[in-house]
């Protein structure tokens, strides 16, 4: 009997989306985007020495889809044509190691941070607030 992880060496074809193995690195939030939710220079390189490092497909972080949920100072925006040259220089930079890219798309939801969402109301299934959610007042 061969070895079982052999197979996780082996391209995969996903769709039209091909990897040239199976690793795929699971998304972690890095707090390196920028308070309005711009990808950095720092996250770039980041991710780019993960590519570099042999990985598949690399699982970009937590990324927000909509202004009323943000839930974190430097969590990745992508809800606005301002985030594409940023997130497309990301995924550019990934993609020279012959790695391809996916994106966590995400929405905080009752734990959005009415702060870090111009004050808008958190968006959310009903009016429960969240367990442990607690925003200063002003
Ligand atoms: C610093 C850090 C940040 C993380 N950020 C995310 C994230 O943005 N999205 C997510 O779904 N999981 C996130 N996770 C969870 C990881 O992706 C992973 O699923 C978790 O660490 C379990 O994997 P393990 O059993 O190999 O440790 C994060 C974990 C860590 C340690």
């Amino acid at each position: 009997m061969g070895n079982r992880l052999e197979r996780v060496f082996e391209p995969v074809q996903i769709g039209s989306l091909r990897l040239k193995n199976r690793f795929v690195m699971a998304p972690m939030g890095t707090n390196y985007g920028d308070n309005r939710g711009m990808v950095t220079s720092r996250q770039v390189a980041y991710y780019a020495e993960r590519a570099r490092n042999g990985v598949g497909m690399v699982t970009i972080e937590v990324t927000c889809i909509s202004n009323t949920g943000r839930a974190t100072t430097y969590q990745l925006g992508a809800y606005h044509d301002d985030f594409i040259p940023g997130l497309a220089k990301l995924a550019g930079a990934i993609k020279k190691h012959d790695c391809r890219c996916s994106l966590q798309l995400h929405h905080a939801g009752r734990r959005a941070n009415p702060l870090l969402n111009q004050g808008a109301i958190p968006v959310a299934p009903s009016p429960i607030p969240a367990l442990g959610a607690r925003f200063p007042e002003n």
